[in-house]
């Protein structure tokens, strides 16, 4: 038999064993075009079958009614208890978390695996121009300030980064042709997070071309296996990390790793140091966050979109709204953690999340594409905060809006470029007046527009350097 007969022959086997696969979970149409596939297209659809893991997909699907996440009912709801922004230890907290830091034992971990169309970027959000004045990318900031909390405790910060199926080899090249922005490579770990397939009414996964399944990223909940499933875990204890940062990839403001909250987290008293998030007071009753709750006594986030009004336009005696704490997606995650909670495939009990969808999708009917104009299609995801009530206790940390949370999720509105830069410029102007610079002001609006690298100053105890003017005009823009 010929090379090619040969390649052929077992190509036909895996495409028969791949059918009775199918057949047996009821899904044998994703084969339907497989007669008018090239070798090629057939080899990747069988590899794409092979990679989703289509039985434990189609399992998911029987019992998505059963352990979709449902809301708790208003009345078990009562507001998370918080640490203040400036606790009573904080000095000793501050030191402690230092300590690790300098220590080596904390890594930093970005989410960046999202699909970034609100935004409408064409590229890894990542890549997103985020700096208001030089325009640095996402990354590039980041990169920054691990680089510069690297040089000063003398050890080397490793950086876990999860991409998707959809941005990896972009967001690889990104960083390549960045030269990984001045860290050494070895240092960073960059994985791409699982898929899950969409499912239409009847339950049937749908495909997006003839030769490919249609998915959808798994939600950054999906980071705790794809952690395991990387080697990221066993990367970690090689390397001696106790605690995991993390954040996600659209917030320029972030403390990437955070001497406070690292402290507070890890080693006091009133956290297990499983796992702890930072919250931002919310600035109205709408705005889209997810709020800390305690439900059965465990700490938890419920989404904006799932709170009831009743209960997110609650208020106090002195006005103030009664579920206040916001949670901006900055969390510590102890390695033991989630080594604990992804140590088997059953381990992991985080409640999907449904959302309807437009999923374009190929008639087996016609062979044509399909845009629908309406949902059509469930797509399911994890979320990370889910882990939250897993942990033994749970601290949240009160931290400042304008401190750390300047998100760019949308192109413009709230949220958007304009609105990160407006924080960003208000960030530096603080930090400048902190260490005894006068910054012209007119109602309260900084008059100046400034932008202070990470590698001059990761906060206002870093200022003034020596590029720092001693006087700011009204109208300058500065880069420090
Ligand atoms: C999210 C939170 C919200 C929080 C807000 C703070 C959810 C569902 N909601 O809202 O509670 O108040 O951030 O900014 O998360 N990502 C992945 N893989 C995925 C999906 C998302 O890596 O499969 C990453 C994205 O790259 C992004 C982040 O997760 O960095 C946020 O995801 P997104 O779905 O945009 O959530 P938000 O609506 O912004």
């Amino acid at each position: 038999m010929s090379h090619s007969s040969l390649r052929e022959a077992e190509l036909q086997q895996r495409v028969e064993d791949t059918r009775q696969m199918l057949r047996s979970i009821d899904q044998e149409h994703l084969l339907h075009f497989v007669e008018e596939l090239d070798q090629d297209e057939c080899c990747a659809l069988l590899d794409q079958i092979d990679l989703i893991n289509l039985p434990a997909a189609a399992k998911i699907v029987l019992k998505a009614q059963d352990s979709e996440f449902k809301a708790p009912s208003e009345n078990a709801i009562q507001p998370a208890s918080f640490v203040p922004h400036h606790p009573p230890n904080e000095d000793e907290a501050r030191q402690r978390g230092r300590k690790l830091i300098d220590g080596g034992k904390v890594a930093a971990f970005t989410v960046a695996g999202g699909q970034g169309t609100r935004l409408g970027w064409n590229g890894p959000k990542g890549s997103f121009p985020a700096s208001p004045l030089t325009g640095k990318p996402l990354f590039r900031l980041f990169a920054e300030q691990i680089r510069a909390m690297s040089e000063r405790s003398g050890k080397t910060i490793p950086w876990y980064i999860m991409t998707s199926p959809i941005n990896d080899a972009d967001t690889r090249a990104f960083f390549t042709d960045n030269n990984f922005f001045g860290l050494d490579r070895t240092s960073i770990f960059m994985f791409p997070q699982g898929v899950l397939p969409s499912f239409d009414d009847d339950g049937k996964f749908m495909l997006a071309t003839r030769s490919q399944v249609a998915v959808n990223p798994d939600g950054h909940g999906g980071s705790l296996r794809a952690l395991r499933t990387s080697g990221a875990i066993e990367d970690m204890v090689a390397r001696g990390i106790q605690q995991i940062s993390y954040f996600q990839v659209d917030n320029p403001a972030v403390k990437t790793l955070d001497p406070l909250f690292v402290g507070l987290h890890a080693g006091d008293p009133s956290s297990s140091g499983e796992m702890s998030s930072k919250m931002i007071p919310k600035i109205s009753a709408g705005e889209k966050v997810g709020v800390f709750c305690e439900v059965e006594d465990r700490t938890c986030v419920i989404e904006y979109s799932d709170l009831p009004v009743a209960l997110a336009e609650a208020v106090t005696q002195d006005g103030s709204l009664t579920y206040i704490a916001g949670s901006i997606a900055i969390h510590l995650l102890s390695v033991e953690f989630v080594d604990r909670l992804t140590r088997d495939e059953d381990s992991i009990s985080l409640p999907l999340h449904m959302a309807r969808k437009k999923v374009p999708y190929v008639s087996l009917e016609s062979g044509a594409l399909i845009k629908p104009d309406s949902p059509n299609a469930t797509k399911l995801e994890l979320f990370i905060f889910d882990a939250i009530p897993l942990a033994e206790r749970s601290m949240v940390y009160e931290t400042e809006r304008v401190e750390e949370f300047a998100p760019i999720k949308n192109a413009d509105g709230g949220d958007s470029p304009a609105s990160s830069a407006e924080l960003q410029f208000e960030r530096s102007a603080r930090w400048l007046e902190a260490a005894g610079i006068k910054v012209p002001r007119e109602n309260g609006i900084p008059l100046a527009k400034i932008e202070i690298s990470p590698l001059s100053a990761l906060g206002p105890e870093d200022l003034p350097t020596e590029d720092t003017p001693e006087e700011i005009e009204p109208g300058a823009e500065i880069v420090i």
